[in-house]
């Protein structure tokens, strides 16, 4: 497969393998060996590159499950190239040298590239947008320090040249040859990937409908989150294949007075920066889906076509009443969220069939979303619990309650919502309401909690919401003895 980007502002032509990633082929084909291999699958932020798109947004990704495909028509920014072209540190590398931000230096390239990038984007969250980087020996407080100093630094105009050269006739998107539908048949002598059916990058919705169709048992490619992880630690071939990430009708939200409309293509970080204003606790859950660079990276659509029992999206969604746009060929059905979860493992997604969107009704913020897990940052839940109750006149008169890490799948809590509704909105009745979650669920006990706690800790978030619901302090932080 010939795939074409811009590699610390050089155009490259690459062919490869579809799912050789960049990590692998900066190292061993660039001998670009700042970009660092920790883990290799997401956690530890030391392969963390800058990647510019063609409207000018700059994001920091993980190389290690970035796959080549994923690149065409983008430009990349290794740690080579965050100091000037004449070697003039970047101020995050100087900042890094005066405040003392590295011993080993094992990590330090992954952080100074996603300190570049958040410093490129005006970000000042430090804690969020580093967690995603891991460092052993240095500590945080010195980086941290860093990162605050270069604050009111002027980005260096380097760091906006790439978007300057994708926007520029000389390498215009259509100049790609990553391949659509057509373009991307590269016959199996050529493509690299030893004679099996080559992989294509639909460019839209209906091309990607009609290839599926024909090629029903083919893995899409979204944000290659997951995938990336069958790859790198499975090992797994998922030839056919087919990268969603250059379907535009795919991506983005829309929202009118009645509905919110987001494209499976739309990253977690996008959904994030757009919901905040209008459901701040789904917001500060996404906040605490993995790291900036997973955020990132992975897509709505992955989050609930995986069918995860504990993915982060789909209990915050179901509890808003959100609608799956699911797409086979031309026919298209909309269901809703909590029906596609069958069972562990098992969605109700037919062959050949894709999550086109998901649609939330526009609605009054009544919304908690609580996440339980062993770490803050970066961290799969144990629990979530996303909670949407309406109370008027002290009457429960609407309710909405799901989960995930409860069950096989996200499930809604349907005999806790029975027992509340058209009750009196009281701690009494919330209690009483608390016996209904065993009627619902049966959790398990694994690494992440036994399945006494499970059950305990979600009675506790619907006595919580109803706390919070009062104006109580419910925070961990405002909680006082
Ligand atoms: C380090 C790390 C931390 C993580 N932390 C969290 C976390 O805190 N919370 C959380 O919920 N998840 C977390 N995840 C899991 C992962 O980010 C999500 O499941 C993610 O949303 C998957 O989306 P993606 O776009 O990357 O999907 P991909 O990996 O591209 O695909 C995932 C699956 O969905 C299918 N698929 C993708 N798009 C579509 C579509 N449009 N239609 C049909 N099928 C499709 C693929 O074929 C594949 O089977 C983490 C992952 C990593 C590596
Ligand atoms: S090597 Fe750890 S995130 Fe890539
Ligand atoms: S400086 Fe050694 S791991 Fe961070």
């Amino acid at each position: 497969m010939t795939i074409r980007f811009l590699l610390n502002g050089e155009p490259v032509q690459v062919d490869a393998p579809p799912t050789a990633t960049l990590l692998d082929w900066l190292r061993e084909e660039r001998r670009l060996t700042g970009t660092k291999e920790g883990c290799n699958e997401g956690d530890c932020g030391a392969c963390t590159v800058m990647v510019t798109d063609p409207d000018g947004s700059a994001r920091a990704l993980n190389a290690c499950i970035l796959f080549l495909p994923q690149l065409a028509g983008r430009a990349v920014r290794t740690v080579e190239g965050i100091a000037s072209p004449d070697g003039a540190l970047h101020p995050v590398q100087q900042a890094m040298i005066d405040h003392h931000g590295s011993q080993c230096g094992f990590c330090t390239p992954g952080f100074v590239v996603s300190m570049a990038v958040a410093h490129r984007n005006g970000r000042t969250d430090h804690d969020d947008q580093l967690a995603g980087n891991l460092c052993r020996c240095t500590g945080y407080a010195p980086i941290i320090r860093a990162a605050k100093a270069v604050e009111t630094a002027p980005v260096p105009g380097w760091m906006r040249a790439d978007a300057e050269t994708l926007r520029s006739a000389s390498f215009s998107v259509s100049q790609i040859s990553s391949g659509g539908r057509q373009r991307s048949a590269i016959g199996p002598s050529d493509n690299g990937d030893g004679g099996r059916q080559p992989p294509t990058c639909p460019t839209s919705a209906d091309d990607l409908a009609a290839w599926y169709l024909e090629n029903p048992k083919a893995t899409l490619i979204a944000g290659a989150t997951d995938v990336g992880l069958w790859v790198t630690k499975g090992l797994r071939d998922p030839a056919p294949i087919a990268f969603l990430n250059q379907c535009a009708d795919l991506r983005g939200i829309v929202a009118d007075d009645e509905t919110i409309h987001i494209g499976a293509m739309t990253t977690i970080a996008e959904l994030g920066t757009f919901i905040a204003d209008r459901h701040p606790a789904f917001a500060e859950l996404i906040r605490r889906y993995g790291s900036a660079q997973v955020r990132n990276a992975a897509t709505i659509g992955g989050n609930i076509a995986n069918g995860s029992p504990i993915g982060d999206s789909p209990p915050a969604l179901i509890a808003l009443g959100a609608s799956l746009h699911l797409r086979r060929g031309d026919t298209r059905r909309v269901i809703a969220l909590e029906d596609f979860f069958l069972d562990y493992g098992k969605q109700d997604r037919a062959e050949g069939e894709f999550v086109a969107a998901v649609s939330i009704p526009v609605q009054p913020d009544r919304l908690a979303c609580y996440k339980l897990s062993k770490r803050f940052d970066q961290d799969i839940s144990a629990v979530c619990g996303a909670f949407s109750i309406t109370v008027e006149d002290e009457k429960v008169t609407a309710v909405r309650i799901a989960f995930g890490g409860m069950a096989g799948t996200p499930k809604r809590a349907h005999a806790v919502e029975a027992a509340l509704i058209g009750q009196d909105w009281t701690e009494a009745k919330v209690l009483a309401a608390q016996d209904a979650f065993a009627a619902d669920f049966t959790p398990l006990s694994d690494m992440r909690a036994s399945a006494r706690y499970r059950l305990r800790a979600a009675k506790a978030m619907l006595m919580r919401y109803f706390h919070e619901s009062r104006g109580q302090p419910v925070g961990l932080l405002e909680v006082q003895p």
